[in-house]
């Protein structure tokens, strides 16, 4: 779609979209293209915990310093902003930085602290006010949980380390697909078993599995439960 085309669907005023699931779930993917069916901001909030692990990497705190973590928080918070493309310090986008294995696996880590997390409901829900969709872990469940349309988005581990390890690949990361296999599982542990807000699928979440779906089917069938609902209509 170019800048000047309609989007495809109207939403109703203020739509909040809630996009959850585990890692290589295509979620981040699929948000960006209802978020362009619709004409709503997206907002990725992985890149928040990405953003919060990567500046612990970038002032040699340790991962596991809570305290030192939490004193850092609101000075990086304050560094960065939000734009529709993504997190940007100094005018500059970093999300390709805060997308590489070892920040995700720091963003993993400061996820669990419930400090961080408090910290970033606030961020996250001031960027939903208007309408957007917005993908994640607990947005169904705590970030939004009045959102008009939930959905839960999964697929088999080996797919999704599948999908992971191309993305990495076309990054121009060398890294094996056991490697990536390896990680997701991990991260798969740490997200759901952590004691707040853990990765769980939200009671009116709609579940999608999309093993063995392409993208655009699973883009469809979220816009037209959308429409029965009446929750967009055709532009
Ligand atoms: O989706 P992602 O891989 O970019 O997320 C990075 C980490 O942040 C991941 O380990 C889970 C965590 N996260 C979270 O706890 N809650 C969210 N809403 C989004 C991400």
């Amino acid at each position: 779609m170019s800048e000047n085309d309609m989007p495809e669907w109207t939403p109703i005023s203020g739509l909040q979209i809630a996009v959850d699931g585990p890692s290589g779930s295509g979620k981040g993917t699929i948000a960006s293209l209802v978020a362009e069916a619709v004409g709503l901001p997206v907002l990725d909030t992985g890149l928040l915990y990405r953003f919060i692990g990567y500046s612990a990497m970038q002032n040699n705190i340790e991962t596991d310093n809570e305290a030192a973590i939490l004193a850092m928080l609101d000075g990086c918070l304050q560094t960065m902003q939000w734009q529709p493309g993504g997190i940007v310090v100094d005018g500059e986008n970093i999300n390709d930085r805060l997308r590489k294995e070892d920040v995700a696996a720091a963003a993993s880590r400061v996820a669990a602290m419930p400090e961080v997390r408090k910290k970033l409901l606030h961020v996250q829900r001031d960027i939903a006010e208007h309408g957007c969709v917005m993908d994640g872990r607990d947005i169904g469940t705590v970030v939004l949980p009045d959102a008009q349309a939930k959905f839960f988005l999964t697929a088999s581990l080996h797919e999704r380390a599948r999908r992971r390890w191309a993305q990495l690949q076309r990054m121009g990361a060398e890294v094996s697909l056991d490697a990536t296999l390896y990680e997701i599982r991990e991260r798969d542990t740490q997200d759901a078993e952590r004691a707040h807000s853990p990765l769980k699928q939200a009671r009116d979440a709609v579940c999608i599995d999309s093993t063995t779906l392409r993208i655009d089917e699973v883009v469809d069938r979220m816009l037209a439960i959308m429409e029965r609902r009446q929750l967009i209509r055709q532009s």
